[in-house]
């Protein structure tokens, strides 16, 4: 059964860990995660991008698959399959389609259209028991190939939408997703305890997972950081291991050509991801 996120990460705010989102792209990558929070009794998010829900044939697709794979592979674990950075009309149709939780992502319109949006959707999600994230403060990342600074929100700001009643809230602390660029000058520690000093218990995220340093991470836990957000980083281990695979000709190699030997390895690097990553946030034995 799929949950909300909200529990979980009330539980792991006020237990100083972080539950991680980890994005899904095709069955193979559902069906690694899910079993990695299985196997390490982990709660665990399933994060969806309006262009990966596409990519799989549509929300209902993919609420579909995830709700089969949970009865069929037995998993007990809590599990809230999640919308990331969501527009409106996204919101709404992973609502209607059956996600449990949505991101309503309206960093980029003024505050008091930001307010506005996410004011209509929290009421909307919680007639329905579904969680919302909103988020404050864009994060970075490569458009054309240039690498976009993580912008910091301003904590008022964050105030301003924490006291709509969401459920979690990503802000901006010069995070960036993708990979880091050589000269990106870190978290802004900062920032972040400004936020938490005046949104007190809500449970803060914590986006561009990938190539942070451990040490940055279990800071962010400790300043109110419940949950956060992995993409590249699997994608990097899914595509490395598959190279591999194919570098050393095993594709060639009897019925090594067939998708369920090919994607194999690919598999097994992202269930490692998932773990260390699991095992960072201090998710595991935590379901
Ligand atoms: P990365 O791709 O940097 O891991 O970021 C993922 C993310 O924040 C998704 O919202």
């Amino acid at each position: 059964m799929l949950v909300s996120a909200t529990e979980m990460l009330k539980k792991a705010k006020e237990g100083k860990y972080a539950v991680g989102q980890f994005n899904i792209n095709n069955l193979e990558w559902t069906k690694a995660i899910l079993l990695t929070a299985q196997e390490n009794n982990s709660p665990v998010i399933l994060g969806v991008s309006e262009g990966a829900g596409k990519y799989m044939a549509g929300y209902k697709t993919v609420v579909g698959m995830v709700k089969g794979m949970i009865e069929s592979l037995n998993i007990t674990v809590p599990v809230a399959l999640h919308l990331d950075h969501g527009s409106f009309d996204g919101c709404l149709k992973c609502i209607e389609a059956g996600f449990s939780s949505v991101m309503f992502d309206g960093s980029h319109y003024a505050i008091d259209e930001n307010v506005a949006k996410t004011r209509e959707l929290v009421e909307l999600c919680h007639s329905k028991g579904i969680s919302l994230e909103a988020e404050v403060g864009s994060i970075g990342g490569e458009e054309d190939g240039v690498v976009g600074a993580g912008e910091c929100a301003d904590p008022k700001e964050c105030k301003m939408i924490a006291d709509l009643g969401v459920d979690f809230l990503a802000a901006g602390i010069g995070n960036i997703h993708g990979k880091y660029p050589a000269n990106w000058k870190g978290l802004s520690f900062e920032t972040l305890d400004a936020v938490q000093q005046l949104t007190g218990a809500l449970p803060l995220v914590l986006h561009g997972g990938t190539g942070i340093p451990a040490e940055m991470i279990q800071k962010a836990i400790s300043l109110g950081v419940a949950k956060i957000n992995v993409n590249t980083e699997c994608q990097l281990s899914f595509a490395e291991a598959t190279r591999k695979y194919i570098e050393a000709g095993k594709d060639l190699e009897g019925k090594g050509f067939d998708p369920r030997k090919l994607l194999a390895p690919g598999f097994e690097a992202i269930k490692a991801t998932v773990k260390e990553k699991m095992e960072l946030f201090g998710s595991i034995g935590k379901a």
